[in-house]
C-alpha cells in the first residue's frame, strides 16, 4: 500500500486523509530528565510542526492536535498560565509566519475560546483568519471537550429552532463542522484512554496508542502508526468484500 521513491514515503490512496492526535507525556518527558514540567511542553511544542511536515509528506490534509482539554484547567495556576504563554508565543512566532510563507496550511481551532486570555484569543482569531480553505488544515482543540462539543452544538440548534436534532443537524454544529471524521487517533504517551476527545467524530476511527512520548513523536513513530493503519480491516458495522462474497 505503500511506495518507497527516494526515501520518501507516501500514501498512494485516500483512506488516510484525516488524522487526529492526542499528544500527550510532555510532563513525563520533562521528569525523566529532571526538568519542570513546563520543559516537556517546550520540547512539545518544537514537535509539532515536524509531525505535522510528516502528515503533508504523506498525503493527510486534515490534521487535529489536542493542545488542552476543558479538564486541563485543574492543573496548578503556574502550568496552566505557562502553557497559554506557550501557545501563544508559538503561534505568534512559528505558526503566523509559517501560515504566511507556506501558502498550504491553514489552522482552525476547536473549543470554546471565550474561556482563553484575552490575548491568546485574539491571537487565535488573527490566525483563522489569516488564511482559509487552504489544502492542509490544521485544527487545533484549545479548551475542548467532547462532551463539551455535544452539549454547545445541541442547545445552539435548540437555540435556531430545530424541532428534531439529527446527525447531520448534530454534526454541523460541532467545532469540527466540514471537517472529515479522524481515520486514525492517535494517542502518545502510554495511557489508553481517550480523555474527552473527538468523542462524536471518533465513532468509527481506528484507534493507535503508543507508549512514546509526545516529544518524542518523530517521523519513524509517525510511520509506524500509519503502517499499522493500514494492516487494519474498516468495517463499519458490515462485512469485509471476502466476507460478503462467500454468503
Ligand atoms: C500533554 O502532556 C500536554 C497537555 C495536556 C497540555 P502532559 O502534560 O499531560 O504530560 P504527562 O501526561 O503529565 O506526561
Ligand atoms: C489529554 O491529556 C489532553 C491533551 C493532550 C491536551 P491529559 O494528560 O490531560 O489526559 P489524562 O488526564 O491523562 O486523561
Ligand atoms: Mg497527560
Amino acid at each position: 500500500m505503500f511506495q518507497k521513491k527516494k526515501d520518501k514515503l507516501f500514501v498512494t490512496d485516500d483512506r488516510l486523509d484525516s488524522v487526529a492526535v492526542i499528544m500527550d507525556g510532555n510532563g513525563r518527558w520533562a521528569k525523566r530528565r529532571m526538568l519542570p514540567r513546563t520543559a516537556g511542553h517546550v520540547a512539545g511544542a518544537k514537535n509539532v510542526v515536524s509531525v505535522l511536515e510528516t502528515f503533508r509528506k504523506i498525503g493527510v490534509h486534515h490534521v487535529t492536535l489536542y493542545a488542552f482539554s476543558t479538564e486541563n484547567w485543574k492543573r496548578p495556576q503556574e502550568e496552566v498560565d505557562a502553557l497559554m504563554n506557550l501557545i501563544y508565543q508559538y503561534l505568534d512566532t512559528v505558526v503566523i509566519p509559517r501560515i504566511r510563507d507556506d501558502g498550504q496550511f491553514s489552522v482552525v481551532f476547536l473549543g470554546d475560546k471565550s474561556p482563553l486570555p484575552e490575548k491568546l484569543r485574539e491571537k487565535c482569531i488573527e490566525v483563522e483568519e489569516m488564511a482559509k480553505g487552504r489544502p492542509f488544515i490544521c485544527n487545533v482543540a484549545l479548551n475542548y471537550g467532547g462532551r463539551d462539543e455535544i452539549l454547545h452544538a445541541a442547545n445552539r440548534a435548540v437555540a435556531d429552532g430545530h424541532k428534531e436534532i439529527t446527525a447531520d443537524v448534530l454534526s454541523s454544529y460541532m467545532y469540527t463542522s466540514g471537517s472529515p471524521d479522524p481515520d486514525l487517533l492517535i494517542r502518545t504517551g502510554g495511557d489508553l484512554r481517550i480523555s474527552n476527545f473527538l468523542l462524536w467524530q471518533c465513532a468509527y476511527s481506528e484507534l493507535y496508542f503508543t507508549p512514546t512520548l509526545w516529544p518524542d513523536f518523530d517521523e519513524g513513530e509517525i510511520m509506524k502508526a500509519v503502517n499499522d493503519f493500514y494492516g487494519r480491516k474498516r468495517r463499519f458495522g458490515g462485512l469485509d468484500k471476502e466476507e460478503e462474497q462467500t454468503e
